[in-house]
């Protein structure tokens, strides 16, 4: 027998809940179909447990897609103050890490607990451990197949997600569905991802566990957090950042001093010629000396012409790494491209040329920075859905 909804929603995450329960508290019968064996898995790991759950600057213009204008329409009519509403609303209580992150003071299992409770709110159905065997369309009608049940609905909605972390169920299913309904997918790559450093760097990959606050930058972008060295090469929110930019081939710059005002090694000479360049570095002590070491300016400062550190000065400022690779998919809190936003209504995430096809969150080829900004996108997405179902 083939059970009859108004919609029904492929994916228990964050996009998915968020889309199925605005659904259905505007009446409609919604289902939630699932393989994982529980909802929101990346929720409950995300921010440490603590969940990052939405970032007080969100605007389109932190978010990397083929269209930069796509995701204003979804993330302007809920924003960052509308889920803090529905977080205070279940008392949540919250604060402000840095850079307007906005985590959960006490666990992430109250946001999935709180997207549950307004599921339930909105009497949605979820089937976990229901892997789809098979999405058909007749006569305006979606019939999913799943586990050994059917269920049918004018509205489909791919919440699948991105294929980033495969060990909690991630998959690139949401691109396969979507291609075979005629949808275009943006070559999709791993972002918010370490990047690695080949052989010839091994004086950095030595540095494992070093941090510093730099200013990184990939192309264009640029951002002032911590990188970290890692014995594959280089992670840290800066780096992680500048990975959703960076393309195979290219290189990065790393300004590992962005607080030094120009002109201050010459300065630092002046003031201690009897300091090496590793001591007059204010860096942690292992960096400063692979540093050193690449810089080739033995001896004290004093003995140094002014322009060798003059140069010195803007190598540290703008430091090149080549990277060789990313560490993948395994690694990647998120992936850059998916599901063309040529093929979707940016107000109702509604596909143009199939309608009652829907694809929100992460499957979407719209990726946020680090900060949040991820899951405010799975929430506003899956809210414009939600509504126009
Ligand atoms: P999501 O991947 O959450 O959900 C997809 C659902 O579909 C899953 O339940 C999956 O089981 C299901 N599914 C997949 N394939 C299926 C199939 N074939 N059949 C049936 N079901 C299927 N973002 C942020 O803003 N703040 C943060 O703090 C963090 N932290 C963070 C940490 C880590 C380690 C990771 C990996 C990611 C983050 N993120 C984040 C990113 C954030 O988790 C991500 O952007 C959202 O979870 C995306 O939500 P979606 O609902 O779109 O997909």
């Amino acid at each position: 027998m083939t059970e009859p909804f108004d919609a029904i929603v492929l994916g228990a995450g964050g996009a998915g809940l968020m889309c199925a329960f605005t659904a259905g508290q505007l009446g409609k019968r919604v289902l939630i179909v699932d393989h994982a064996d529980a909802p929101g898995k990346k929720i409950l790991i995300s921010g440490g447990g603590r969940c990052n759950f939405t970032n007080l600057h969100t605007a389109a213009d932190r978010y990397l897609s083929a269209n930069p204008h796509f995701a204003k329409s979804a993330l302007g009519r809920y924003g960052a103050s509308d889920f803090i509403a529905l977080v205070d609303k279940h008392r949540i209580a919250w604060h402000e890490k840095t850079l307007g992150q906005l985590f959960c003071d006490g666990s992430a299992r109250q946001i999935v607990a709180m997207l549950l409770a307004e599921c339930e709110a909105g009497e949605v159905a979820i089937r976990l451990d229901s892997p789809v065997r098979d999405v058909t369309h007749t006569d305006g009608r979606f019939t999913v197949a799943h586990g050994d049940r059917a269920a049918s609905a004018p509205a489909l909605v791919i919440a699948t997600g991105g294929p980033s972390i495969p060990k909690l169920g991630a998959t690139g299913f949401a691109y396969d569905l979507a291609r075979r309904f005629g949808l275009k997918v943006v070559e999709p790559r791993p972002a918010l991802v370490p990047l690695t450093l080949p052989q010839d760097e091994a004086l950095f990959r030595e540095l494992s566990g070093v941090a510093t606050p730099v200013v990184a930058r990939a192309g264009r972008a640029t951002f002032a957090e911590a990188a970290l060295f890692t014995h594959r090469g280089l992670s840290g929110p800066a780096i992680l950042q500048v990975s959703s930019y960076w393309r195979h081939g290219e290189e990065i710059g790393v300004d590992f001093l962005p607080d030094q005002p120009a002109g201050w090694l010459l300065e630092a000479k002046r003031a201690r010629p009897r300091a090496t360049l590793k001591s007059a570095l204010p860096l942690p002590d292992r960096l400063a000396a692979a540093i050193a070491e690449r810089l080739a300016l033995d001896g004290e400062l004093g003995r140094q012409r002014d322009a060798a550190l003059t140069q010195a000065e803007r190598r540290l400022a703008d430091w090149r790494f080549r990277p060789n690779g990313t560490e993948g998919f395994a690694k990647a809190e998120v992936t850059v491209g998916g599901i063309s936003t040529a093929d979707l209504s940016s107000k109702t995430m509604e596909a143009r040329r199939m309608p009652g096809l829907y694809a929100v969150g992460e499957a979407v080829d719209v990726t946020g920075w680090l900060g949040g900004y991820n899951f405010q996108w799975a929430w506003a997405s899956g809210w414009a859905a939600g509504r126009a179902i």
